[in-house]
């Protein structure tokens, strides 16, 4: 290959692999892996304006380069076309614009007959001419944040130094982050840490990722050092680990054009170790996770911004001088380090108080813990937390505004004291007020704030319970002024009602359509957050379909349910004002009324999402089985994932059984899997509907049902049909084409081995998954 380039004048464009000393890569120039697997050459992070030198896939990356190496991390070039990559005195080096070296190998062996190669396992190698074996420097023992198979994930027994993967510090910013990854020989055993320090992660969680995995890892040790290293037992499956910018250690797989999460550690956001930064706290609903404790403002606008918190928050008004307050959080774990003191709860406060040091204080029992410095992993838990006290200037603080008498006022100053209530449903509740006052009937179209008193009167004392929706119990009423019966959801107090509430009203209280549940009003009294639908005297989907007890529905019935939820998610996604992401379907919140007419409810989780649909980032949640995807991939989710949690309802309400069975002996069946074939040959597609349906139903009508089931669950999003498109051809109005089998249901289609389901996460959400044992 060195001769090749040596003889041709154009070496790069025609995709060389090797870099020697008479060529270098420069510009947009690249060099390609022999079987076109890896790139390399200048990059550009992100939004950055620097150039550095990286290798990605050629052939895997979505829509920017997936970058799994990376030299100049912490010294960027401005000037890609002036600066180089070459082979200088036996070493690898970047010249920047002034040609000085700004990185380098830093080997002492020099040879005139240096070259380097890109090879396809994703290693570049520098080798003392073209016949030495031994390689003088790779990159696989200098990785930045990712782990690819084949290469060593090591320990030094000559210089006692482990290998570390560490994150980028931002997406824009692929400098050395505050998270890495590191091998621990003596454990046998990986760790997270944060700021080279503290530890955050449990190792024991790497045993299970070991058994578990369709990776095959194999750990070797000798007297130069020990090591892992993981290959894929399928050799056609393209999978990474990398330590992801999130402080999240990541192993995900190329499938079907998509980059799929397997495996994340830690689940949730918040536990990563002091994401949020020095007065930082981290909220797992929001997003940002990341906010100031009141107080407290960024510290740098621009990274906060780029999503880099590690900066965390400084207080907005000094303490000097200033009359001081405390401010109460609670939280799941209380920070490190902090100085135990034998106290009252009142020394307690002042013995902070008083210290110019003391930056909060809890008190627990008997105990008295006080911090000095910066607080560190704060994590709100407002229902089981731990209270602690931060010390904030009394300035900063929300002025405490008396209760006054009238009712009206009580329910406006406890939302707008809390920032409860968005803006929007504080129009809607003085527009309600106004109504509330005139008398307490449901107006057309608007809402009702209703009294606490009201509902419990309305609902007698809460006594009739309907069941337990997302985030309450639904209880049945009878409201005194027009006496129709209501289904009144009485939010649970827990972290999440708040940030539930404002979300329900906000977004279902501007919406009407006729298969969207109707929100007559709400109540907000103090700790009471209660909302009242109409009733459905039908119940829920789900009842019918899986349920034996309950009157099976005919084919006609069913065809019309998957339309109008069609119908209520085309307005949804792009009809009324604000977009909305529902972020839930799934049987149980399909209601059905008295003509069995579908209501979709529940918007406990629904996104809005601006004209273009931008990124609505998100944690992991959802119901487990109807979840895209891309919920896991940490990745902007679209309203496309309403349509593959539609698709995968469309093949329940075919089948009239849940999608998962579990049998007996344990074992699975994935519907969806086992229907391809016969859908996909054209068969009896009357075979795969509930059987107490008889196969009474229309063919033409449940072959397009599973075919726009298909189409929805594809594993690429724009491979998805629109919500608009799927009502086309529910209607008649448009035809549907044979769809592909989604690659996910297509590599765990094996009915001689088990299913298996990977816990993802403890919210709920996982994967399916080939046992590989
Ligand atoms: C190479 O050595 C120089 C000088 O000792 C050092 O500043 C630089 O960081 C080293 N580069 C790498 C990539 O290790
Ligand atoms: C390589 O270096 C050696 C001595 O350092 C020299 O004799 C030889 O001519 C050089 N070869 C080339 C091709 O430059
Ligand atoms: C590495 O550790 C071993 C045992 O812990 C010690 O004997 C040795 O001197 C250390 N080597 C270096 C280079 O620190
Ligand atoms: C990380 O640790 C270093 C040294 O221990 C310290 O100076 C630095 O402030 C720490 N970084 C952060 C973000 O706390
Ligand atoms: C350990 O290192 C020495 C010197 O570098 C080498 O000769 C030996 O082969 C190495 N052992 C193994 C098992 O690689
Ligand atoms: C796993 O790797 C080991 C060592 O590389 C190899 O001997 C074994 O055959 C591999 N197993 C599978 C299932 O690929
Ligand atoms: C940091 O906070 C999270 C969330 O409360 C917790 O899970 C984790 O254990 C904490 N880490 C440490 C090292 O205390
Ligand atoms: C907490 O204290 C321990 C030991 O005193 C120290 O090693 C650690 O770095 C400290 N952590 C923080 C976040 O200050
Ligand atoms: C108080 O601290 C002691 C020592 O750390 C601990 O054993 C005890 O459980 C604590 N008590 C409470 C109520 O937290
Ligand atoms: C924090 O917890 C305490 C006791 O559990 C509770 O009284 C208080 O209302 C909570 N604070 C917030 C802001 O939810």
């Amino acid at each position: 290959m060195g001769f090749l380039c040596l003889s041709l004048i154009i070496c790069f464009s025609s995709g060389a692999d090797t870099i020697s000393a008479t060529n270098s890569v420069s510009g947009d120039e690249t060099i390609i892996s022999k079987g076109e697997m890896f790139e390399l050459g200048f990059f550009k992070a992100g939004k950055s304006s620097k150039y550095y030198i990286g290798m990605w896939y050629k052939k895997y990356s979505s829509k920017s380069p997936t970058i799994v190496w990376v030299a100049n991390r912490d010294t960027p070039v401005s000037d890609r076309f002036s600066s180089a990559f070459k082979v200088l005195d036996g070493n690898l080096v970047i010249l920047n614009e002034l040609k000085l070296p700004i990185w380098s190998t830093n080997v002492t062996a020099s040879s005139n007959s240096t070259i380097a190669v890109l090879l396809d396992d994703g290693n570049l190698v520098l080798r003392d001419g073209l016949n030495s074996v031994e390689p003088v420097w790779q990159s696989f023992d200098h990785p930045t944040d990712t782990w690819l198979p084949g290469a060593k994930f090591s320990y030094n027994k000559k210089t006692n130094k482990s290998q570390l993967l560490t994150s980028w510090k931002s997406i824009n910013d692929p400098a050395v982050g505050l998270y890495s990854f590191e091998f621990i020989p003596s454990k046998k055993m990986f760790v997270l840490k944060w700021n080279v320090s503290q530890q955050y992660w449990d190792p024991r969680n790497w045993d299970s990722l070991i058994k578990n995995s369709f990776e095959n890892f194999s750990y070797q040790t000798n007297e130069n050092e020990s090591y892992f290293t993981y290959s894929s037992s399928d050799r056609s499956v393209i999978s990474r680990f990398y330590m992801d910018v999130s402080g999240q250690l990541k192993h995900t797989a190329w499938i079907k054009s998509v980059w799929n999460l397997y495996w994340i550690q830690p689940r949730t956001q918040c536990e990563v170790y002091a994401l949020c930064g020095a007065f930082g706290i981290c909220r797992q609903t929001e997003f940002p996770y990341c906010d100031c404790l009141t107080g407290f403002e960024h510290r740098s606008e621009s990274e906060w911004n780029q999503g880099d918190f590690s900066g965390g928050c400084v207080r907005k008004t000094n303490l000097n001088k200033q009359k001081t307050d405390f401010l109460m959080i609670n939280v799941t774990n209380m920070p490190l380090n902090s100085s135990m003191v034998a106290k009252s709860a009142k020394e307690c406060h002042i013995a902070c108080l008083n210290s110019f040091s003391c930056n909060a204080y809890s008190f627990v029992g008997i105990n008295c813990s006080v911090w000095d410095g910066e607080i560190l992993n704060l994590s709100e838990d407002n229902a089981n937390g731990k209270t602690m006290y931060v010390k904030v200037s009394s300035k900063d603080l929300p002025i405490h505004k008396k209760k006054k008498s009238s009712k009206v006022t009580v329910v406006i100053g406890t939302a707008s004291g809390v920032g409860m209530l968005l803006i929007l449903s504080l129009v809607m509740l003085a527009l309600c007020m106004k109504k509330k006052l005139a008398g307490k009937t449901t107006m057309d179209g608007s809402l009702v704030a209703f009294s606490y008193k009201d509902l419990q009167i309305a609902t007698q004392n809460f006594s009739h319970r309907l069941g337990g929706g997302g985030f309450g119990s639904v209880f049945k009423g009878v409201l005194r002024g027009d006496s129709s019966i209501v289904a009144v959801k009485k939010l649970e107090s827990f972290s999440q009602g708040d940030k539930q509430f404002k979300s329900e009203v906000s977004t279902i209280g501007t919406i009407q359509h006729v298969n969207i549940v109707r929100l007559r009003g709400f109540c907000a009294q103090g700790n009471h957050k209660l909302l009242v639908y109409d009733y459905m005297p039908n119940s829920s989907l789900n009842s019918h379909l899986f349920h034996e007890k309950q009157e099976v529905l005919n084919w006609e019935t069913r065809y019309q349910i998957a339309l109008g939820t069609a119908r209520a998610l085309v307005y949804l996604h792009e009809k009324c004002r604000d977009f909305i992401i529902h972020c839930d379907i799934k049987p149980e919140n399909i209601l059905l009324d008295a003509k069995f007419c579908p209501k979709v409810a529940d918007f406990g989780l629904a996104k809005l999402v601006g004209r273009e649909f931008s990124s609505v980032l998100t944690t992991i949640r959802g119901t487990r089985g109807y979840l895209a995807p891309e919920w896991l991939l940490g990745v902007a989710v679209t309203p496309k994932a309403d349509v593959f949690s539609y698709g995968m309802m469309l093949f329940e309400l075919a089948n009239g059984k849940r999608n998962v069975e579990k049998y007996e002996d344990s074992s699975l069946t994935f519907f969806p899997s086992l229907a391809a074939d016969v859908v996909l040959a054209g068969g009896d597609v009357l075979s795969l509907l509930d059987s107490r349906l008889n196969k009474e139903a229309c063919v033409e009508q449940v072959t397009r049902i599973f075919k726009v089931a298909y189409w929805c669950i594809q594993d690429e999003v724009d491979n998805r049909p629109s919500m608009s498109q799927v009502e086309k051809v529910l209607e008649g109005n448009l035809e549907v084409k044979m769809p592909p089998i989604p690659q996910f249901i297509k590599l765990y289609d094996n009915s001689s081995e088990d299913l298996v389901f990977i816990e993802c996460s403890s919210t709920g959400s996982s994967q399916l998954h080939k046992n590989s044992s």
